[in-house]
């Protein structure tokens, strides 16, 4: 978790010029009490006016630049903590990306943008209220206990005694608070996922009648909730009494002393009044440091967080140097012996397979039978378990990631479209395409019809998540984007399932046209989708059940002919 301090070293100069400032302010807020003992004493008691307007300007002078320090030290942390999160934030963003699914999959997205944004804000406004209060808080504490001394030290005993009596409450105080912090900080992260499940999931919860389930779990989350807070809020409750009465007592004390010694002569009214505002700051300062404490317990956990992402390498290796240069010769897409694993058990089991260039290679099977896993590590989401995939004769793992992304474009099973209209959506695959491109894309993949409809047409909006769009428009938008890539190797994974029949054909045929020469591998779970491919490969349960033309695998493939016959 200290390797996080390393984001602060660009911020060298806030971060001691900072704190120095700060004691600054500390140390003309200390003197004020002294100068109010001594306004009083020689200007009040001998009413010498001239010299109570002396020390008054004095001590009005001392708060002004006690004011402008503590200005000065709040813009340098202020600049120190944002930039040190800005930074932390962008890395943490880096580190992220350059992970791979398997590892994304693996924390979820939910945790990966709570650290990414709520650790890394807790972070950083740690590191501001370090600059501000770790070196005044105790500075004042000291400093108000020797100017006690100074000014008196059988007076100041009192201040020595109570300060322990304070330590000790606030040690109490944290000490019970901070599980409790701890527990509500959790409770808080509870709630934010119920609500967000709930928020994205409205639908189906609507749609199943489960909104009053719903509205109890929220209930029962809140409630536990609220539970915890109001231990919370009655250890709080408690802590402000007894320190006030620890004040009051070593108040009472000082008057009694005080007094006496006035009587006798050996102190002056002024000092009383310095030796009551002492005892006030050591309290202050004392919170101070115990909110400080309940905030660096918060950051280490929250540094434990981000620490533990920034501690996983990335297990999938980027090849680097030149590319390697294809072998003509060699099939487009080649699978050796390949199995796969997400972690349990076999999701693919040795399978072979030889595309050749130009082919177009259909892929059939039931639902979960590892169809659109096997392209996952076509287009490298993955790397296999076990077994080698070459692309052009060259292993996958030694091309290198923007080559990879030139080389196979892949329309996945469920289309993300982003913010933005609908040509920057199909424009994705290609920054610099002209509109030319773009619409002759949107035309293969059929999408042409419904975007002319729209009123502003290529320029409409796209609302987040492609909420705006039905499921087939959205699919249509994927297949175009994907087709406008132009790369040697196109995959389109079950990219008709919501289209109709006769749109399908449609695409189908274009797509023939647009790509004669080119590989392409369509993955469908329809027969008739695929029936045209020079090859297709059946899969059942992550193996190859049949590979071969739509005539051979009729007769000789029993699978096949089990798809074929539940879609007569
Ligand atoms: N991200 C994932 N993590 C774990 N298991 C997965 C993941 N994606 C798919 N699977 C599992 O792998 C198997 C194959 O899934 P998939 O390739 O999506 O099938 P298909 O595309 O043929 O419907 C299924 O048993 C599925 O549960
Ligand atoms: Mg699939």
């Amino acid at each position: 978790m200290w390797k996080l301090a390393r984001y602060l070293r660009p911020y060298r100069r806030e971060c001691i010029l900072g704190p120095l400032f700060k004691l600054l302010e500390a140390i003309f807020e200390l003197l004020l009490p002294t100068l109010m003992a001594l306004m009083v004493n020689n200007g009040v008691a001998r009413h010498d006016r001239a010299y109570v307007w002396h020390i008054g300007l004095l001590m009005a002078g001392m708060a002004v630049l006690g004011c402008a320090s503590a200005f000065t030290c709040q813009f340098f942390a202020a600049r120190a903590s944002q930039g040190f999160g800005t930074v932390l934030r962008n890395d943490l963003f880096k580190h992220i990306s350059s992970l791979s699914m398997r590892q994304m999959d693996a924390f979820g997205t939910e945790t990966l943008t709570n650290r990414l944004t709520n650790d890394v804000t807790t972070l950083q406004t740690g590191a501001a209220m370090a600059i501000r209060l770790l070196v005044r808080a105790p500075f004042i504490c000291i400093g108000a206990i020797v100017m006690a001394l100074i000014l008196n030290r059988q007076l100041a005993l009192i201040v020595i005694c109570a300060t322990p009596i304070f330590a000790l409450l606030l040690y109490l105080f944290t000490k019970y608070s901070t599980p409790l912090y701890r527990a509500y900080q959790k409770g808080l992260d509870h709630l934010a996922v119920v609500v967000r499940e709930n928020l994205a999931g409205v639908r189906v919860i609507r749609a199943f009648a489960k909104v009053p389930q719903e509205k109890r779990r929220f209930a029962d989350s809140n409630d536990s909730l609220t539970a915890t807070a109001l231990r919370l809020g009655r250890i709080s409750a408690l802590l402000n009494p007894l320190t006030t009465l620890v004040v009051d007592a070593a108040i009472l004390f000082v008057l009694w002393f005080g007094g006496r010694m006035i009587g006798q002569g050996t102190l002056m009214k002024g000092e009383i009044i310095a030796f009551v505002n002492y005892i006030t700051y050591i309290l202050i300062a004392m919170v101070a440091l115990s909110n400080l404490i309940i905030l660096f317990t918060r950051c280490a956990a929250s540094g434990r967080r981000v620490a533990e992402l920034f501690a996983v390498q990335p297990d999938m290796e980027q090849a680097e140097g030149p590319v390697p240069e294809p072998d003509a010769d060699a099939p487009a897409v080649e699978l050796v012996h390949v199995d796969f694993s997400y972690g349990g058990g076999k999701a693919l089991e040795d399978i072979n397979l030889r595309v050749l260039c130009g082919q177009t290679v259909g892929i059939i099977g039931g639902t979960g039978s590892g169809k659109s896993t096997l392209v996952s590590l076509i287009a490298r989401f993955y790397d296999t378990t076990g077994g080698e995939i070459r692309l052009g004769g060259v292993p996958i793992q030694k091309l290198p990631d923007d080559a990879l992304r030139n080389l196979v474009c892949i329309a996945p099973q469920r289309t993300v479209l982003l913010t933005g209209t609908i040509a920057e959506n199909i424009r994705m695959a290609r920054r610099g395409a002209t509109d030319t491109q773009v619409k002759a894309a949107a035309e293969i993949a059929q999408a042409v019809e419904f975007i002319e409809k729209m009123p502003q047409e290529y320029a409409s909006r796209v609302e987040r998540g492609g909420a705006n769009l039905s499921g087939g428009q959205r699919q249509r938008i994927g297949v175009a984007r994907a087709v406008l890539a132009d790369a040697d190797i196109l995959i389109l994974d079950d990219a008709s399932s919501a289209l109709d029949y006769g749109t399908d054909a449609h695409m189908r045929g274009a797509l023939r046209r647009a790509r004669a020469g080119r590989t392409t591998i369509l993955v469908s779970q329809r027969a008739a989708a695929i029936r045209d491919a020079d090859v297709i490969l059946v899969l059942d349960n992550g193996r190859v059940a049949g590979f071969g033309t739509h005539e051979t695998l009729q007769t000789g493939c029993p699978a096949y002919r089990d798809i074929l016959a539940t879609q007569a």
